[in-house]
């Protein structure tokens, strides 16, 4: 109190005050972000790569077009510069799958951007597991399918968007999502693309839907990526409508 706030801040406040649109005014839009940490130890975890960069997007993006945003948010550096936005922090799959299930029976729109873990360690040690001689094997199980369970709750006219990430066919395992998570539409990024992938900046997605369309955008910057799939999802509404 006293100085003044950094320019940003300013600039983000009569942004959020001034220039929010309308479009999604009164709707409710749930955002999965980043990557989820599954416990071995007190100190050690199974992570992934995930920057949560593409998450966060798409969450302010919703927010400056009206939309009541909350982010649900696994380990990572990543914030909004919006104070409007509601965000939950966790830390596992498990946490994360209990906080959708909460929150989705209120949601309109729902974006499963995380890149939650597929397994868990089937035992978390309560103390530092100490370095033997011989070597380590772990049991990994299953963590439950946050998307396809949403999928499976999912009334109309909820709308639900779901990632892929895929390192080959990557086309055939996106529309499998798109089925098997009872999706509406699923965003594929394929890490063979030099402009996509963890931490960066940039982004490139094919959007395929359930009516057997696929739109293809060129590598852009994750913010306009979002925009994207902001305008995509709102003609898709409007369409429905
Ligand atoms: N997802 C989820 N819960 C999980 C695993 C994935 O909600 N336990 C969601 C992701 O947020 C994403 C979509 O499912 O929107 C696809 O994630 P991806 O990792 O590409 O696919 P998986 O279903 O995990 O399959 P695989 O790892 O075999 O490709």
């Amino acid at each position: 109190e006293g100085r003044m706030a950094e320019p940003e801040e300013i600039v983000a406040y009569i942004d959020e005050h001034f220039f929010r649109e309308k479009t999604f005014a009164g709707k409710k839009v749930l955002v999965t972000a980043g990557p989820t940490y599954e416990a071995i130890d007190p100190v050690r975890f199974i992570g992934n790569h995930s920057s949560g960069k593409m998450g966060w997007a798409i969450a302010e993006e919703f927010y400056m077009h009206g939309a009541e945003v909350t982010i649900i948010s696994g380990p990572s550096s990543s914030k909004t510069k919006y104070k409007g936005i509601q965000i939950l922090r966790v830390k596992c799959a498990d946490e994360m799958f209990t906080e959708c299930e909460k929150a989705f029976a209120s949601t309109d729109i729902c974006i499963m951007a995380a890149a939650v873990a597929d397994y868990k360690p089937a035992t978390v040690a309560t103390q530092k597991i100490k370095k033997q001689d011989a070597n380590l094997e772990l049991s990994l199980v299953k963590t439950k399918d946050i998307l396809k369970h949403l999928g499976t709750l999912k009334k109309q006219p909820q709308f639900l968007a779901g990632f892929a990430l895929e390192t080959n066919n990557e086309k055939e395992n996106a529309l499998k999502k798109l089925q098997s998570k009872n999706a509406d539409i699923i965003i594929l990024n394929s890490l063979q693309d030099e402009s996509a992938g963890f931490g960066k900046d940039t982004n490139k997605v094919t959007i395929f839907d359930r009516q057997g369309n696929e739109f293809n955008y060129p590598a852009k910057s994750k913010k306009l990526v979002a925009k994207d799939i902001v305008e995509l999802i709102t003609q898709k509404i409007n369409d429905k409508a």
